[in-house]
């Protein structure tokens, strides 16, 4: 598990159709009110240098702990640029996108802290140390261009505790099952970008980030056959209610007793649209907040090619989910992610250069 790597390299970044680790950092940035495109672009050529050094096991240049960076345990690195920061640099002609933020949303409860940023940095790994030192190598290079805004961490079952099956996340639901198949054309279509002006964003994506704050303690009142009905999955499997297994197809149609079988308000129903996204989640659990109550729930992470693949299935789930009792979005955020690298060149270059 400490050896293993993942290609830096490639048509599209890592860390996206990459089996999920067990440990993700998500990490936004400022940039420093001094820093110009060319003084990004050094910051851009120094980034990439060393995170294809940390994912290939070997030191970042100057690296502070070395001995660390030798198990890279599946280490991948997935960069992303915010609106703001094209209004920074001046580039917001480049802007490849029609929509510049997630719109605000009624059932959204927002907290700053876990909001925007100029840059992200999505650094997974199978190791948590190897991971915070990763971490620490890409925050301690960026010092003279931004400044860190937030950090937000997340968890999966660890490499090998849950080999070839769908995760579960905190609620104890089977999570991820709807989810295009990596490396199946349906994963391509739904993620990577085919067409754009901005050749630097062919074979990229785009991000949204949503952590949603579970209110578990009402939550476990709630009978099984109940919670099932939330959701309109089996807790045992993740079966749909109208199957009985996990990979069979949810029946919309079906009614029993003159009801429909998977209620018109359940989850799965509501997220039902006819473009799918991929969602690469990551459980949190970040202690006890100041009323009392654990502060858990999910780092939702998605990619998708087109951010309103997103925001189609958002904008109905908050008109009406009844998962939204026990959930709360309290950050968000939006980034276009460009594509991967070829040996000899640099995040961005032709936006930059
Ligand atoms: C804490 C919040 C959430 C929890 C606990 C949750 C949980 C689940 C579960 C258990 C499933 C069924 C298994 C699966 O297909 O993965 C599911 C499906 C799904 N969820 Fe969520 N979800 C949450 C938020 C969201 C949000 C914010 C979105 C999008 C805006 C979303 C989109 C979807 C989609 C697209 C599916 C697949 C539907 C299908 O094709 O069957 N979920 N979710």
């Amino acid at each position: 598990v400490g050896k293993l790597t993942v290609p830096f390299f490639g048509e599209h970044q890592a860390g996206i159709e990459t089996a999920l680790q067990a440990h993700a950092t998500f990490i936004s940035f400022s940039l420093k009110e001094s820093v110009d495109r060319p003084l990004f672009a050094r910051l851009m050529r120094m980034w990439t240098s060393d995170m294809q050094l940390l994912s290939e096991g070997k030191p970042a240049m100057g690296d502070a702990a070395p001995e660390i960076a030798s198990t890279p345990a599946s280490l991948t690195f997935t960069l992303g640029f915010g609106y703001s920061l094209f209004e920074k640099l001046g580039l917001t002609h480049r802007w490849p996108l029609k929509m510049t933020h997630i719109p605000l949303y009624s059932i959204d409860r927002l907290e700053s802290q876990w909001c925007d940023g100029d840059v992200v940095v999505q650094v997974c790994a199978n190791d948590s140390l190897t991971l915070t030192h990763a971490v620490r190598e890409i925050v301690r290079g960026s010092k003279p261009f931004l400044t860190p805004r937030w950090m937000q961490q997340g968890f999966n079952p660890h490499a090998g505790v849950n080999a070839g099956r769908t995760s579960r996340n905190i609620m104890g639901q089977v999570d991820g099952s709807g989810n295009p198949k990596l490396h199946s054309a349906n994963f391509s279509e739904t993620v990577w970008v085919k067409e754009s002006s901005e050749d630097w964003f062919i074979g990229g994506t785009t991000l949204v980030l949503r952590r949603i704050r579970m209110a578990m303690d009402t939550w476990e009142t709630l009978p099984p056959e109940i919670q099932e009905r939330v959701i309109g999955r089996k807790r045992s499997n993740g079966a749909p209610l109208t199957g009985k297994i996990e990979s069979d197809i949810p029946d919309l149609l079906a009614v029993k007793d003159g009801q429909p079988v998977i209620p018109t308000d359940a989850h799965i129903r509501r997220a039902t649209t006819p473009r799918n996204i991929f969602r690469r989640i990551y459980n949190y659990d970040a202690g006890i907040l100041a009323d009392g109550t654990q502060d858990v729930g999910l780092l939702f992470a998605t990619y998708q090619a087109d951010v309103s693949q997103f925001t189609d299935i958002q904008e109905k789930l908050a008109a009406m989910d009844q998962l939204n009792r026990w959930t709360t979005p309290v950050g968000s955020g939006m980034w276009v992610i460009p594509k991967g690298l070829q040996p000899g060149e640099w995040f961005a270059s032709t936006l930059l250069s």
